[in-house]
This record gives C-alpha cells, sequence and structure tokens, in this order.
C-alpha cells in the first residue's frame, strides 16, 4: 500500500511503542570511535550522527561510470531511465505482456467484467482486486517446465475509489483520497465485492508463440475469498482466544484477507501471508475491551478503516472480540488441487506478516524466514522440527505445525542471534500472561518485545540466495526512526527510502549455510535513496543516475544468484515510479543496482518471479492509477487497457525478451 495517502497509516498505528534503549548511546560510542580516527566529528551540520557515521562507514556515494568504461556488472541489459508516466516500461530487447486483470474469468461460470454492474458472485469467480505476491507452479506437478503452470497470486486489499463508481471526494475543489467516512458509505453489497476480491487466484497458463495465456476452463482454476473456509492448526488451533460464536471449537475460520507476499515449500505448496488485517476490525472493544492492549499492539483502533463491521458481524469487535485472533498468521494451502482446504499455520505466529520465504538447513530440516512490516518491528524466522521428506509428499504434510520461532536480535559488532520465542523459556512464562504456547502465538508482537528483538525499519521480504544461502532483509522504509533510536543495523534517522541487510548463516562462506544455527553474522547491503540527495545512500561506486532504488520491498533471485528488488514508495518519496532493479551480490559488480522496470504511475511493483528456466519475469503491478485524488472517473491512468471508461486493473505481467532468452542475461 502507497505510503502517503491511506486512509490510516497503516504501519503506524500498531507500531511498537517503545523501541527500548536503542541504541543512540551505542551509535554515539562507535561513531566516537570512528570520529577520533577520521576526524570528522562536527562535520556536516545537518548530518545526524547516524549520517555522520555512515559517512565514516561507506565509500562516495555512487558515481557514474567514468567516460562509460565497461561496468563490472554481470547483467546485460541496457539500463532504463526513472521517470513517471502513464505507461510502463522495460529495457531495449524486452516486451511486456499482461497474463490477467482485475476482473478477467477464472472460474469457468465468471461472467463478463463490467466495473458499472459489479456484483460480489461475478468478483468471486473473477481475478480479484490489488495483485501482490506471486508465484509460478510448473505443469505438470514436479517438473521444471517454463512454458505451462499454475500462477498462483494473492489479492492483497481493495481500493474503493478506483473500484466503484461515484465515490469521487472533493476539499477546498481538488480532487482528494477517499476518506474513512466516505468508505463507510460502502452498501452492503460493495462490502461483499471488497470481501470477493481479497484472497487469491490460482490460474492455469500457457505459453504458446511466445504469448502467455490463462487457460479459460481449466479445472485447477481457482479463487480463494475472504470467505473460504479454512482450518486453524498448530499449537493455537482450538485456543479459547480462537473460538467465536460461528466456530465453538475455534479451528475453522472464514477466509484470509490482506495477503501482501508469500512463499512456497519445498513440497510443492504455496505459503500466503496475512498482513495488515487490522484495518477489518472495529468497535468500542478496542480500547475497552479485555483484550484492548493486544488490539492496540496490533494497530486494531476504532471502526477500523474499511467499515467492514456495518454489514458484517464477525468484523465488530463488540460482537466477536476474537474473530481478529485468527487473522494475521500464516496460510499453507496446496495450488494442484482445488478442492484442498487452505490450512492457517499458528506455529508460525501472529504478526503483520509481509512474506515466508524458505531455505533447508544442511539436516533437511526447513527454516522459514520472515518480516513483520510495520515501523519497529521484527524479523522471524520458524526451523521445522523434523526434516522434509522429498521421497514421501504425504510425511511433509503438516510440517508446519511443529518447530521453533525465532526473533532476531542485531548486534553492533556484526553479529546476530536467533532468540526462540518458546513458552516457558526466559520471560515468556504464566508470570508475564503467557499460559502456553499458543498464547505466546496468538500474541507473537508482546512475546518478541520481552525478548528484546531488534526494532526495524519495517521488515518486507527476507529471501536466501539460493546460491549462496545468504539471506536478504528488505527494509522498505521508517520515517519514525529518530536520531537517538538508529542503531547499526538501522543506522539512518527519518529513513524514507529503506535499506537492505545481509545476514550470513554459519557455513554460507563454505557452501553449507546452516539457516537452523541460533546464530550468524550481517552486513549492510545497500542503503536506499538518491545518492547526493539523501544522505547515507549507499550502492556500488558504479551505479549509475538511474540505478538507485527508493523503498525496497519484494525481491527474488535469478539462476545466476543476482537479486531482483521490487520498490513500494518512489513516488511518495522521490516523485518517480517504482520498479524493478538487479544487481549482483558477489563480486565486483556487488550492489550495483540498475533499474530494469518502471511502473505505469501509481502503481507498486510486486512479485517478481521467475520461470524456472529465467526466461520469463512475472510482476504483479498492484494499484496502478493510485494517485492523489485519483477516482474510478478521473484515474491518473487507465493501464493497461486504456479504454474510455475503464478503470485502471492491477494485472499480472509477463516480461520477455523479443524472440526469447534468459532475462537479464
Ligand atoms: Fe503489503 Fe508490507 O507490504
Ligand atoms: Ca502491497
Ligand atoms: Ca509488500
Ligand atoms: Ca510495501
Amino acid at each position: 500500500m502507497p505510503d502517503d495517502h491511506k486512509p490510516i497509516e497503516i504501519e503506524d498505528i500498531g507500531s511498537n511503542p517503545a523501541p527500548r534503549e536503542p541504541i543512540g548511546a551505542l551509535i554515539e560510542r562507535r561513531l566516537s570511535r570512528r570520529a577520533a580516527l577520521r576526524g570528522l566529528l562536527g562535520a556536516g551540520a545537518a548530518a545526524t550522527l547516524s549520517d555522520q557515521l555512515l559517512a565514516a562507514a561507506v565509500p562516495a556515494a555512487a558515481q557514474p561510470a567514468p567516460g562509460g568504461a565497461a561496468l563490472p556488472s554481470s547483467l546485460g541489459f541496457r539500463e532504463i531511465a526513472h521517470r513517471m508516466d502513464e505507461r510502463d516500461a522495460v529495457p531495449e530487447g524486452y516486451e511486456i505482456q499482461t497474463v490477467i486483470r482485475w476482473g478477467d474469468a477464472v472460474l469457468p461460470d465468471a461472467p463478463a467484467f463490467d466495473p458499472l454492474r459489479q456484483t460480489a458472485a461475478a468478483q468471486a469467480a473473477q481475478f480479484g482486486y490489488n495483485n501482490d505476491y506471486v508465484d509460478f507452479f510448473p505443469l505438470p506437478r514436479g517438473s521444471r517446465g517454463a512454458e505451462h503452470g499454475l500462477l498462483a497470486v494473492n489479492h492483497e486489499y481493495t481500493d474503493p475509489q478506483l473500484m466503484f463508481a461515484g465515490l469521487r471526494e472533493e476539499k477546498d475543489g481538488k480532487a482528494v483520497s477517499l476518506g474513512e467516512g466516505a468508505r463507510r458509505r460502502l452498501s452492503r453489497e460493495q462490502t461483499m465485492i471488497e470481501l470477493a476480491a481479497h484472497g487469491m487466484s490460482i490460474v492455469e497458463i500457457r505459453r504458446q508463440d511466445g504469448r502467455w495465456a490463462p487457460v479459460r476452463d481449466s479445472r485447477l482454476n481457482r479463487r480463494i475469498t475472504g470467505e473460504t473456509p479454512m482450518r486453524v492448526s498448530g499449537p493455537a488451533a482450538g485456543h479459547a482466544r480462537l473460538r467465536t460464536s460461528a466456530d465453538a471449537e475455534g479451528r475453522l475460520v472464514l477466509g484470509t484477507l490482506n495477503n501482501c507476499a508469500g512463499g512456497n515449500t519445498p513440497w510443492g505448496t504455496v505459503i500466503t501471508c496475512e498482513e495488515n488485517f487490522n484495518q477489518y476490525f472495529g468497535g468500542a472493544a478496542a480500547t475497552t475491551g479485555a483484550q484492548a492492549a493486544m488490539y492496540k499492539r496490533y494497530g486494531i483502533v476504532g471502526e477500523g478503516s474499511y467499515g467492514w463491521s456495518r454489514h458484517v458481524d464477525r468484523f465488530d469487535l463488540d460482537k466477536e472480540p476474537n474473530e481478529p485472533n485468527r487473522f494475521g498468521w500464516v496460510v499453507e494451502y496446496d495450488p494442484y488441487d482445488p478442492q484442498s482446504v487452505p490450512v492457517k499455520r499458528t506455529a508460525l505466529g501472529r504478526f503483520k506478516h509481509e512474506g515466508c520465504t524458505h531455505a533447508i538447513a544442511p539436516d533437511g530440516r526447513v527454516v522459514f524466514y520472515m518480516g513483520d512490516d510495520e515501523r519497529f518491528d521484527y524479523v522471524y524466522k520458524f526451523v521445522t522440527a523434523r526434516a522434509w521428506n522429498p521421497r514421501d509428499p504425504a510425511a511433509n504434510r503438516d510440517l508446519l505445525d511443529e518447530g521453533t520461532l525465532h526473533v532476531a536480535r542485531f548486534h553492533e559488532d556484526g553479529r546476530m542471534e536467533w532468540l526462540p520465542l518458546v513458552h516457558g523459556q526466559g520471560p515468556l512464562t504464566a508470570a508475564n500472561g503467557f499460559d502456553s504456547q499458543a498464547e505466546v502465538l496468538i500474541d507473537t508482537r508482546r512475546a518478541a518485545d520481552l525478548l528484546k528483538a531488534t526494532p526495524m525499519d519495517r521488515p518486507e521480504d527476507v529471501q536466501a540466495n539460493p546460491a549462496d544461502g545468504r539471506v536478504y532483509v528488505m527494509l522498505t522504509n521508517n520515517t519514525r526512526r529518530k536520531p537517538e533510536q538508529v542503531d547499526p543495523a538501522n543506522p539512518r534517522a527519518a529513513n524514507a527510502s529503506g535499506h537492505v541487510i545481509e545476514m550470513i548463516p554459519p557455513g554460507a562462506d563454505a557452501g553449507q549455510a546452516d539457516h537452523a544455527a541460533p546464530e550468524g553474522r550481517w552486513e549492510i547491503f545497500l542503503i536506499g535513496g538518491r545518492p547526493g540527495v539523501d544522505a547515507g545512500a549507499q550502492y556500488h561506486q558504479g551505479t549509475s543516475p538511474e540505478g538507485w532504488l527508493s523503498c525496497p520491498d519484494n525481491c527474488t533471485f535469478d539462476s545466476k544468484g543476482r537479486i531482483w528488488i521490487a520498490t513500494d514508495g518512489a513516488p511518495s518519496t522521490h516523485g518517480v515510479a517504482d520498479g524493478l532493479y538487479a544487481a549482483d551480490t558477489t563480486g565486483e559488480g556487488r550492489a550495483l543496482t540498475r533499474l530494469f522496470y518502471q511502473a505505469p504511475t501509481g502503481a507498486e511493483v510486486c512479485g517478481p518471479c521467475l520461470t524456472p528456466d529465467d526466461t520469463t519475469m512475472f510482476l504483479a503491478i498492484q494499484h496502478p492509477g493510485d494517485d492523489k485524488g485519483a477516482s474510478f472517473e478521473e484515474p491518473s491512468t487507465r493501464w493497461p487497457d486504456f479504454q474510455p471508461g475503464m478503470p485502471p486493473r492491477p494485472a499480472i505481467i509477463a516480461i520477455t525478451r523479443k524472440g526469447g532468452g534468459v532475462i537479464g542475461s
């Protein structure tokens, strides 16, 4: 969700109230040492302490390669330019295809899309709104095919001002973004359309003659919505705080909401992550009820920005105080079986899950890396109790129900620790209100607070590079971090453009990364923003004036181990479109980021996802046209259709090379 004009600052309202002690003192100590060495103290009157630290710690800001000399990057595409436009762009020699858009048919009985006559029933059979996570599962199952497969896509949230006609609002004669009050004018049918536009789509796709297209009547196509029944499993299943009047057992939930990014498992299932679930719930109990402190820590306030409680009782805290405890989880399902019941896996904790990606430890246990996307929240990993079984898929079916959740603490000296969230250990006892592991998981944020995890600058994707096992953390931004709150892992106050941390498990340098280990090392990979404008921006010295990025969000790696970083926020921080950037992670071209794709105005870039042969890059283009004051009637772009009367449509695109070939090669 873009940062500058959402109805409520979603990542603010639940934010960690008291990032302890960070760490100004510690920074100052470190700075004093360096300053003493370099004579830096007092330099740059406008710079904060952390800026000075960075200036001391890193090479000068990026400069273009002198005289057009060959860059050390392994990437072979011709970089495009930063700009803002109603259309998107790729480098010369590449092309963009639209694979599927909001409103396109997913199920065989889906009616043709008519945004002026939309119904909840139609939406439940059509591709949902605001696609985020996108993943490609080859067909047949278990193959490494790249011409035929299933697209699994999250539909994170809805944007009624762009979905429905007649909601345009003005203030002082100028169009403004839809406020909360207006959102509460939505009809019951519009609320039900919104519920149906959330969730996921699974769509069979095929490439023929170089063109990707959905298979219209595939029996594998599926919609999961805000109302699809799903099972709860793991330590919190059945707990009293998960029970509601519709579900006395606390084991069966309707729907999944605000599914942002995700991941997959070695056994071929989808992992989809519930992020800003707080927005959907409201009621007086938010401030007065028995769980008010928990609601506050998760950002559940007032009437909720969606206003759904007016039409659907389970979103009303005063009627169903436990319903929000059934959201904020990681959900697993089998994309190859359209009848499979999705499962909320409570062992992986309850927070605003951005994504959840896996790596395999040398002993075969599977490790899932996760970020809690809120200002001053944490980086987590889950380690399965048992090794996975590559020969027997049934043996892996409930592997995610047993294991240990950990939260990260980053130390000044480049070491890091993974602190286990286990009931009875350390402060996670009855004396602090935790009677069971179920409560540690339902209140994951409070448990992690007590363990003194490191409060981060909004952790989004956390993902291991399959080439060497180093793990990258996208920290999107945190403008609320004050100078006295900076620390070595979050080294910039008022961090508008974010940064990327590299976590190095033991053994990684020897090709045997132990992702299950309780400790590791970390480094800064890059610091976002525009060199020369944003203090502290840090890239490879050869990064061009087009190669800098702002607000890293999702990432992936190609077969050569190069990182591809998608951004969400550059329009509000720098007035340029969001995009997709690529860089080497090792060698002479390390952190030499280059701009590969530029989104249409208003959009963020999600995914990214490559086919197994690296010849197609799928991207989810989310909230195109969502600029300040844009409406159904007056969008800032009509991407991707550019038809009069048709609003912008979130869509999955496929980027390929003209004539075929490896992306970025
Ligand atoms: Fe939905 Fe953290 O972005
Ligand atoms: Ca998003
Ligand atoms: Ca995201
Ligand atoms: Ca984001």
